[in-house]
């Protein structure tokens, strides 16, 4: 049986991982989800899983040598799948060190570790270990508004945000060990996800949640920035694909094809809420376009993003199954069963959380 360690399963793209691997292998595998629970990090994202014998939570933070080593000490991993990271750009632009920390010191623990426990006397891996950095298209930089230019894998590392330039920074030190070290691993950079279980910072759960309220909907800028939108499940399915079929030591560029400007992405959300609530559901009256509202742009907004994911098509058969008109009808019906978790999430308690952990960082 295959042994998984999942670093920052209980956000957003971790949980959905450790959902699609359980529908898919069952009983086959074991997932140890390793995460220190910061703001974005939710256990009710798994509270249907948790139970299962295969299953195993660890709460400890990547940064934490002991910890991580302690693990890899006791579990023979067969599997690292790295998730964890602070993932919002607008946080790291008001608190860069923490991106810093967690993104590039918490990487290289991870490395470390998985490579002490998997290194033979003769600087050669145990048979068949694999380590999966997941990382973003944001480390490409910033595309112009020409429909023709796409980012590849051998695209020019471009970071503009500390957000992007701390996920650069993992991403070489992954690249590093597997120059050196014939470290097994390989890279994806995927584009901007959406779906269930997304925390409402980032622009799809907050144009939601923001618009059943009847709050304004903030537009940052021009509202045209272009953004290549995934659904979750797709990324989840390219991450076992990439792991199992892929060439190790190759990066793997993972997008949709899918590219809207935000202010498009806002416009069909309307749209969708107003045709998905039924007729007597009192937020009808909420939903309204009259909400949107321009505010000032984001500090240093990359313009576009776009994949062209031809590598993991040609090589591994991936595609985005997922069209946006699906995925946002999915995601929405996915918020209105799970009032609570958006309540859950968004209460002071949490804000009391935010303030105290990026005080004076
Ligand atoms: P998220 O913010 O929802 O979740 C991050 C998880 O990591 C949380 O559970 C958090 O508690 C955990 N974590 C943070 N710091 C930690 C630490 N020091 N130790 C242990 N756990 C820690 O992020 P996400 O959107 O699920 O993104 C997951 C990964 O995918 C990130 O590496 C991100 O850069 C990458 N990515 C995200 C997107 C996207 O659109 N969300 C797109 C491409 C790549
Ligand atoms: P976001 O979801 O933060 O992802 P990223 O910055 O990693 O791409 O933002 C997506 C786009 O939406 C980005 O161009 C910024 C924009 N945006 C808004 O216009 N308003 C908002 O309230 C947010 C959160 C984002």
């Amino acid at each position: 049986m295959r042994t998984y360690l999942v670093t920052g399963g209980a956000g957003f793209i971790g949980s959905n991982y450790i959902h699609y691997m359980f529908k898919k292998y069952d009983n086959e595998i074991r997932i140890i989800n390793v995460d220190v629970l910061t703001y974005a990090g939710n256990l009710e994202n798994l509270k249907d899983i948790e139970d299962r014998e295969n299953y195993t939570f660890v709460k400890a933070d990547i940064c934490d040598k002991e910890a991580i080593s302690k693990i890899f000490a006791e579990n023979d991993i067969d599997r690292v799948v790295h998730f964890a990271a602070e993932s919002h750009v607008d946080r790291s632009i008001k608190h860069p060190e923490v991106f810093v920390q967690t993104n590039v010191l918490g990487t290289a623990v991870m490395l470390n570790c998985a490579k002490a426990a998997w290194e033979l006397p003769d600087g050669t891996f145990k048979e068949g270990k694999k380590f999966l950095h997941v990382s973003t298209d944001e480390v490409y930089g910033s595309l112009p508004d020409d429909k023709n230019a796409f980012f590849y894998e051998t695209s020019p590392y471009e970071p503009h945000s500390p957000y992007s330039a701390s996920k650069a920074s993992s991403d070489m030190l992954v690249k590093a060990y597997m120059d050196t070290y014939k470290f097994p691993a390989n890279i994806t950079n995927c584009s901007n996800n959406y779906g269930p279980y997304q925390f409402p910072e980032k622009l799809i759960p907050l144009i939601i949640n923001n618009a059943l309220q009847g709050k304004k909907l903030p537009v940052y800028g021009d509202g045209k920035n272009v953004r290549d939108w995934l659904f979750v499940e797709d990324h989840a399915k390219a991450i076992d694909m990439v792991q199992e079929q892929g060439r190790l030591f190759e990066t793997y560029n993972v997008g949709g094809h899918n590219e809207k400007q935000n202010i498009e992405i806002i416009n069909i959300i309307i749209d969708t809420l107003q045709e998905m609530l039924p007729a007597d559901d009192p937020r009808r009256a909420l939903v309204s376009k009259d909400l949107i509202t321009y505010v000032e742009d984001r500090k240093g907004h990359d313009r576009r993003y776009a994949i062209a994911p031809d590598k993991i098509k040609a090589e591994i058969g991936w595609y985005p199954e997922t069209d946006f008109a699906t995925g946002i009808k999915k995601t929405i019906a996915w918020f209105f069963e799970h009032e609570d978790w958006m309540k859950n999430v968004t209460s002071g308690d949490y804000q009391k959380y935010y303030d105290d952990m990026y005080a004076n960082k």
